[in-house]
């Protein structure tokens, strides 16, 4: 889109610790995570960001596919904490939470975050979130956090169910977004959000992730790979599992997709 070319001059402004500090921009790519993983087995920096315009192969959680047409943002990060590998369990709920604050702040619309890392506006999704780490034996190599956010595409571009369920910024503001500056904004808050989760901060993030959250209180199913389990959603706790009381015990969910039924 003329106007919304994603390149370096995005970065005009911010100072980076370590997300944001080297970006690499593309026209099309197949997937960014893809990218981002021949990167990281490359040997780049933590923080390394790689943004493209669009996606031929985008992928999204559980298997599927990610459809990502021109006048979406698709970024993927490379992140090599120097932590235990059960401390970085809650970091898809940490950048779910700064891309919500940076469509509060810069698009000016509200928008929740839904378990475990979509956001949602007005209860349809404008991003989804694609987690993948590679471990070897004990130790963590690196992780990936692929972000796609419905920006100024066109809906129908997306398939029949999907689209149902899904929003743009564009379409909830009324008005085409400055995507450049969308940008801008996010790499300098996901750099301070892990940031703040390399100084310990994880507590008082998953404290704001629930003040924004739209599964919390409601009766929900959580749908996994070790079965399905329906009850009210408590909270979450330090891993950033979904505390669910069945009706007959509380238990921490860990992973699944999450339906909200009331
Ligand atoms: C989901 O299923 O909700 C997660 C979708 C994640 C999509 C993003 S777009 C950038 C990055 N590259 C990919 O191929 N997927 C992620």
């Amino acid at each position: 889109m003329e106007g919304n070319h994603l390149d370096s001059r995005c970065l005009d402004g911010i100072t980076c610790r370590r997300i944001g500090k080297v970006v690499n921009f593309h026209g099309e790519v197949s997937s960014t995570n893809k990218v981002a993983r021949e990167m990281a087995e490359g040997g780049c920096i933590d923080g390394m960001v790689i943004v493209a315009e669009s996606q031929s192969s985008g992928r999204g959680r559980l298997d599927r596919s990610w459809v990502s047409p021109a006048g979406g943002l698709y970024l993927s990060v490379v992140l090599r904490p120097d932590v235990p590998v059960g401390k970085t369990l809650p970091l898809p709920l940490i950048f779910s939470l700064s891309v919500s604050k940076v469509i509060s702040v810069s698009a000016l619309v509200e928008s929740s975050v839904k378990w475990p890392n979509d956001v949602l506006i007005s209860g349809k999704k404008v991003c989804g979130i694609l987690v993948e780490s590679s471990v070897k034996g004990e130790e963590l190599e690196y992780i990936i956090v692929g972000i796609g956010i419905n920006v100024n595409n066109d809906l129908s571009d997306l398939d029949e169910e999907t689209r149902t369920r899904s929003t743009t910024l564009k379409q909830e503001k009324g008005e085409t977004i400055d995507t450049r500056e969308l940008l801008r904004d996010l790499l300098y808050l996901l750099d301070l959000h892990y940031d703040r989760f390399l100084e310990g901060g994880t507590l008082s993030m998953l404290d704001e992730w629930s003040e924004r959250s739209s599964t919390i209180g409601k009766k929900v199913r959580v749908v996994g790979v070790r079965g399905e389990l329906e009850g009210k959603a408590l909270g979450v706790d330090q891993n950033g599992s979904l505390m669910l009381n069945t009706g007959s015990r509380i238990s921490a969910v860990s992973e699944g997709d999450c339906y909200h039924l009331d």
